[in-house]
C-alpha cells in the first residue's frame, strides 16, 4: 500500500489544477487517470487552441442550483491569476472576441497540458496514467484500489469530469462515488449542445445547412446575440449552444432574426422601395436564402400593397421566432454537462463534502456550468486552486 497525503483521481483540468497546487504545499499528491494520457478535453478545446479562460469571467456567467456557490473560488483564483501562468510559460494568446482568450497556434492547446505537466512535475506531484480505480473506501484513511495496485491517502479529490464526449474517456464515476457516500446530485443534461428539430420545422431548415446568421436567442430568462448556424438537423451555433444550456427540456427557444432592426424597420423601407417585394427587403437585412425561407412563412407580395400593421406585425414575428425543438444532439457532441454534485454538498470554500471530511469534488462534475467562451475551463482552474489550498 503506497501512501500520499491527497488522491486526486482524473487528470484533466482541474485535477492537475489542484494537484500542483497541493503539492507546492508540501502535501504528497497522486494523480490517477485512465486515459493513457492526462487532459485530453484541453487537448481538442477551442479547435485545438484551447479557449483557457475568459476576461470577463464572473459568476453571473455560470449555471447552477445555487448561483452563489462559484462565488467564492472565482475571486479567490480568477481569470487573471491563471492568464499570469499561461504568461508565466510564455505560451502566446490573444483574446478572439468577447473576453474569449486562446493560445496562439495550431494545436497550441497541447502547451496548456505541457504547462500543467510542468507544475506537476516542479511540485513533486505523481501522475499515473493508464490506471482504472476498482474501489475506493474510507475508514480512518481513503484507500484507493486501482489495476496498478492499492493506495492510500488522507484525502481524495473526485476531478473526473461531465458526461460529455465519452469516447474521450468522460463517465459517471464522480456520481458513482456520490452514490456510495450519500451526497445529492442534481440532474443532469447536455449543455451547450446543438438543437434538434422534427420534419415539419426541418423542411424549411434543412436547405439553409451551412448558413449562418447574426440572432439573438433566448431560453428562458436568457438572450445570447451571436451567431447561429443551420444544421441538417437543426440549429447550432454560438447563440444556440448557449441557450442550450438554459433551455428546459420540451421549452422553445426565441429568435430574433433582426436584432439590428427595429420593428419599424420593413414599414420605413417600404417607403423607399413600395415595389419591392417583401423577401427583397428581407435579403436587405439577411442573407439571400435565409430571407426567402423566411419570407414564405410571411405574407407574399410587394410591400407597397401591405399596410404599415401588416409589416410591423411581420417584424415582430421576425424578431420573436418561437421554434420548439425535438430534443438535442446529446453528450457525444454537447461541450459540456449541466448539473452534477449538488453544491449544497460542498464547501464552497474548499470544495470538501460536508457530509465526508477529506473528500473533495472539483470541475466540471460539480453543479457548475459556464457560458461558452473559456468559462468552464475558468470554473476547473478556480475549483481545482480552491481545493488545491486544502487537500
Ligand atoms: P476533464 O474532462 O477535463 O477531466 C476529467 C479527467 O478525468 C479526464 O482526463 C478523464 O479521462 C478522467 N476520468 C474520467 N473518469 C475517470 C475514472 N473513472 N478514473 C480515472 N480518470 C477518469 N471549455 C472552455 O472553457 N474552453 C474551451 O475552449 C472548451 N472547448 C471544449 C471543446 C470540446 C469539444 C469539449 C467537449 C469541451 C470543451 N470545453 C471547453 C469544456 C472543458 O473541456 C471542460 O469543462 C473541462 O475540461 C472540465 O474540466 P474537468 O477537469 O472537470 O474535466
Amino acid at each position: 500500500m503506497q501512501r500520499y497525503d491527497a488522491i486526486i483521481i482524473g487528470g484533466g483540468a482541474a485535477g492537475l489544477y489542484a494537484a500542483f497546487h497541493a503539492g507546492r504545499r508540501g502535501r504528497r499528491v497522486l494523480v490517477l487517470e485512465h486515459n493513457a494520457e492526462v487532459g485530453a478535453k484541453i487537448l481538442i478545446s477551442g479547435g485545438g487552441r484551447c479557449n483557457f479562460t475568459n476576461l470577463n469571467a464572473a459568476p453571473e456567467r455560470f449555471i447552477s442550483a445555487n448561483p452563489h456557490f462559484a462565488r467564492s473560488a472565482l475571486a479567490r483564483h480568477t481569470q487573471h491569476d491563471f492568464t499570469a501562468l499561461v504568461q508565466k510559460h510564455r505560451i502566446p494568446f490573444y483574446e478572439k472576441t468577447l473576453g474569449q482568450l486562446f493560445c496562439e497556434g495550431a494545436r497550441s492547446s497541447q502547451r496548456i497540458v505541457r504547462m500543467l505537466l510542468d507544475e506537476c512535475a516542479a511540485a513533486g506531484v505523481e501522475v499515473r496514467c493508464g490506471v482504472r480505480v476498482r474501489d475506493v473506501r474510507r475508514a480512518e484513511r481513503f484507500s484507493v484500489e486501482t489495476s496498478a495496485g492499492a493506495f492510500d491517502s488522507e484525502t481524495l479529490t473526485i476531478a473526473t469530469g461531465g458526461l460529455s464526449i465519452p469516447k474521450l474517456g468522460a463517465g459517471g464515476f464522480a456520481f458513482e462515488i456520490a452514490k456510495q457516500f450519500g451526497l445529492p446530485v442534481t440532474p443532469t443534461r447536455p449543455g451547450l449542445v446543438p438543437l434538434t428539430f422534427g420534419e415539419g420545422d426541418l423542411g424549411w431548415m434543412r436547405p439553409l445547412s451551412g448558413v449562418s446568421a447574426d440572432v439573438t436567442v433566448r431560453a428562458g430568462k436568457a438572450a445570447f446575440r451571436e451567431a447561429a448556424l443551420f444544421t441538417h438537423r437543426g440549429l447550432s451555433g454560438p447563440s444556440v449552444l448557449q441557450a442550450s444550456s438554459y433551455r428546459a427540456p420540451g421549452e422553445a427557444i426565441v429568435i430574433d432574426w433582426l436584432p439590428q432592426a427595429d420593428e419599424d424597420a420593413l414599414a420605413q423601407r417600404k417607403r423607399e422601395r413600395p415595389k419591392a417585394q417583401l423577401k427583397s427587403i428581407l435579403a436587405e437585412l439577411l442573407s439571400e436564402r435565409l430571407a426567402a425561407a423566411l419570407a414564405e412563412q410571411l405574407p407574399h407580395g410587394a410591400v407597397g400593397d401591405m399596410k404599415d400593421a401588416a409589416l410591423i406585425e411581420a417584424a415582430r414575428r421576425l424578431k420573436a421566432w418561437p421554434l420548439t425543438p425535438i430534443g438535442d444532439e446529446g453528450y457525444a457532441k454537447a461541450e459540456v454537462m449541466v448539473g452534477g454534485i449538488d453544491t449544497d454538498a460542498l464547501s464552497q470554500q474548499t470544495m470538501e463534502t460536508r457530509a465526508v471530511s477529506g473528500l473533495f469534488f472539483i470541475g466540471e462534475a460539480v453543479d457548475v456550468t459556464g457560458w461558452l467562451g473559456g468559462y468552464n475551463f475558468q470554473w476547473a482552474w478556480s475549483s481545482g486552486w480552491a481545493a488545491g489550498q486544502a487537500l
